[in-house]
């Protein structure tokens, strides 16, 4: 009987606790449009994501001592999102996250020019991209699905672009599911660029945290962050997170990619099949004992230590969000695809349905 109750008890407590989902206006966009935030909470994980950006305003998870607290930076009014045109807090950059080389690209012998945002490059899809949209938003079981429809020629991208994000919560996990139509060919790379600091936003660096990254082979740049096409081994280089490393232990020694990214701003190859979930990344706060493992169906993750963070974002309460204070992962396909017929195709076409998944499962 005592242990029938024992396994009884076992399956109750590790049963998948369900989210409630709410949703409030959290402020106006200067042309009067609402900007609607959801709340998806059960007794693990709090996240806020809100239409505009289809970004994630905050996300509370437990420390070791079972005490929530945010671990993403971000601000708690709309104003603060609207100023920030830099740093992409929490947002759904697109249609290209990440680089594309002087913003130029060929498309069935047809080329396009995408306006330049990150001198001499174009960055997340243009000065307007879909990070300061205000995005459709509906409920759904567990989460909410955002949706924008991107006219043909928006930021100089062919095709109506159809995109839909999902954020859904099922127990200590975050599950993001991406996907796009489009009715011209075109091309796609979506990420969410939550920046994490597992000792809570605003406190401190991340220099101290603990990262593995499942990827031999990383993505060497030149000076303006472009890819140089080759794909160079980590082994014995700063760039290896093969095995847990504090993230500060090799950022500043003398390393001429380190200087490229003024600290790490790259692309890592992972491993395995993409097209599948498998492990991306892992990160391990020792101060609040939290854990964060990143799983994605990417061929990529961009793994960015906030160099460009310098004091003068300001977050509730009047944090300042200084240099290294949190770090990205962003899971994607390698920056420039559509300028390297080797990397894993970005392109899109009719007919088609573009399809990437990932996961943040939070743990102590
Ligand atoms: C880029 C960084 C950039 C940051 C904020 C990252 O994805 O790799 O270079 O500073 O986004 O825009």
């Amino acid at each position: 009987m005592k242990l029938l109750c024992a396994v009884l008890l076992c399956t109750t407590s590790t049963a998948i606790a369900h989210a409630s989902v709410t949703h409030s206006t959290f402020g106006k966009l200067p042309n009067g449009a609402a900007v609607e935030i959801y709340t998806l909470k059960n007794p693990s994980v709090e996240m806020r994501v809100m239409t505009y950006g289809a970004r994630v305003v905050s996300l509370a998870t437990k420390d070791r001592d079972g005490k929530m607290g945010n671990v993403v930076l971000g601000y708690d009014k709309i104003e603060g999102y609207l100023k920030d045109s830099s740093s992409y807090f929490g947002s759904v950059p697109g249609r290209y996250a990440n680089r594309i080389a002087l913003g130029k690209f060929t498309l069935e012998g047809k080329q396009y020019q995408i306006p330049i945002n990150n001198a001499p490059n174009a960055l997340h899809g243009g000065p307007d991209g879909f990070a300061s949209r205000n995005w459709t938003g509906k409920e759904i079981p567990e989460g909410v699905e955002f949706t924008l429809v991107s006219p043909d020629g928006d930021q100089g991208f062919p095709g109506t672009m159809t995109a839909h994000v999902r954020y859904t919560l099922a127990g200590n996990t975050v599950r993001i599911v991406y996907s796009a139509t489009t009715d011209k060919p075109t091309v796609v790379n979506l990420t969410n660029h939550s920046y994490f600091n597992l000792a809570g936003a605003g406190n401190g660096t991340i220099l101290d945290e603990k990262l593995t990254i499942d990827a031999d082979k990383f993505t060497p740049i030149d000076a303006t962050s472009i890819p140089l096409g080759n794909l160079a081994p980590v082994a014995g280089t700063p760039f290896d997170f093969t095995k847990p490393e504090t993230v500060g232990s090799r950022i500043d020694v003398d390393n001429e990619q380190l200087k490229h990214g003024k600290g790490y701003d790259h692309n890592f190859v992972l491993r395995g099949k993409a097209g599948v979930l498998r492990p991306a990344a892992k990160v391990y706060d020792a101060k609040s004992g939290r854990v964060l493992t990143v799983e994605t169906s990417e061929p990529g993750v961009q793994f960015y230590s906030g160099n460009f963070l310098d004091g003068s974002l300001i977050g509730p309460g009047g944090v300042k969000y200084v240099k290294r204070s949190a770090l990205c992962l962003e899971t994607q396909h390698y920056p420039d695809s559509p300028n390297r017929p080797d990397f894993p195709s970005t392109e899109l076409k009719p007919g088609q349905t573009y399809h990437s998944e990932t996961t943040w499962t939070f743990s102590n």
